[in-house]
Formats: C-alpha cells, sequence, structure tokens
C-alpha cells in the first residue's frame, strides 16, 4: 500500500467505472449544465439521488441556489454532450431541451432524464454533495450507457 497523494488517489478512484450524467438547472432563461460523473442513488423511500460538485465550478452558485434540476443520464452516442458541458462555456444553442414539468431541461436522447427538487446541500472538503428528491423520470433501456473508467470514455 501506499501514502495517498492527488495523483494516485485520482488514478486509484479511475479504477472505478462509472455512467456520465449532465446535470442542468434553468435560471431567468439562462441554462446551466455540468457533466457529472459523481452521481449515485440514495435512497428508496423518499426516492432521492445525489452527486458533488467542487466549489471552484464556475456554476456552483446557480446549482445551490435552484429548486429544481435536471440529471440526464447520457446513452453511449453522447460523448460530445459530455465534453461539452465539461468545458466552463459550453455550446447549448445546437441542443434542443425539453422543458420539464418541474421548471426543468432535460436533454433529449438520453439513456434516461430525471426531474430533481434540491432538497439538500453538504459541503464536504473542496466540494458540496448535492441531494435530491426525484420527481419525475422517463429511461430508454434500448440505448447504451456511456461508460467512463482510467479516464477515458467507452
Ligand atoms: C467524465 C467527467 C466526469 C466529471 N464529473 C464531475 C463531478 O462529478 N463533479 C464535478 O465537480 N466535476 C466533474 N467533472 C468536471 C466538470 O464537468 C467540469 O469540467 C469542471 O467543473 C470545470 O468546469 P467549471 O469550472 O466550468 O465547472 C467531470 C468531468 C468529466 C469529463
Amino acid at each position: 500500500m501506499k501514502k495517498v497523494n492527488i495523483k494516485n488517489f485520482k488514478k486509484t478512484l479511475s479504477m472505478f467505472s462509472t455512467g456520465i450524467t449532465v446535470v442542468c438547472v434553468k435560471n431567468k432563461n439562462t441554462i446551466f449544465g455540468k457533466t457529472v460523473n459523481s452521481f449515485n442513488s440514495l435512497s428508496l423511500k423518499p426516492p432521492m439521488v445525489l452527486f458533488s460538485l467542487g466549489n471552484y465550478s464556475s456554476s456552483i452558485n446557480q446549482f445551490s441556489n435552484t429548486k429544481f434540476l435536471s440529471i440526464n443520464i447520457l446513452s453511449s452516442k453522447q460523448r460530445k454532450l459530455s465534453e461539452n458541458f465539461a468545458s466552463s462555456t459550453p455550446e447549448l444553442e445546437n441542443i434542443k431541451f425539453i422543458e420539464g414539468r418541474n421548471k426543468t431541461v432535460l436533454i433529449p436522447n438520453c439513456l434516461a432524464n430525471l426531474e430533481c427538487e434540491l432538497i439538500d446541500k453538504i459541503k464536504k472538503g473542496d466540494h458540496i454533495i448535492f441531494i435530491s428528491k426525484i420527481l419525475e423520470l422517463q429511461s430508454n433501456d434500448k440505448l447504451k450507457p456511456l461508460v467512463y473508467f482510467n479516464s477515458k470514455y467507452f
């Protein structure tokens, strides 16, 4: 075993394969989206999920001050969307966002979409954990997931 540093922490955690989500909020007609793989299921009753965002993120205030948000689970065909929303200035013009029922915007053609109400935030280290209750959801099991492992897409 080795002593932990940032480099071997990142490398070791990259051995855990994940799906990829884009989390979105709409604030005064402006859409903010972030690529996030720290998404996880939290509770069945009530149905809750979580993800964490770096408190250094350019969008941290938008997510911290929202009441509603969407979590969009990307399919294998949506790698470009993942790259786009990992940028501080993502392109939004060519995305035909769908209006959700709960003041959210959804990305079309995803593996799954969740409309959520933000119910809690927990600051830990250099990240904030966002805990959300799921209000509505949909999924398409005919699609395949976008998978991230060892800093590469599969
Ligand atoms: C595959 C992938 C997964 C990511 N997951 C997270 C995450 O869970 N939490 C996070 O804060 N940033 C995550 N990021 C980084 C953000 O998408 C974004 O690049 C970072 O927040 C810097 O941009 P910003 O300052 O505009 O927010 C991920 C990036 C990639 C490519």
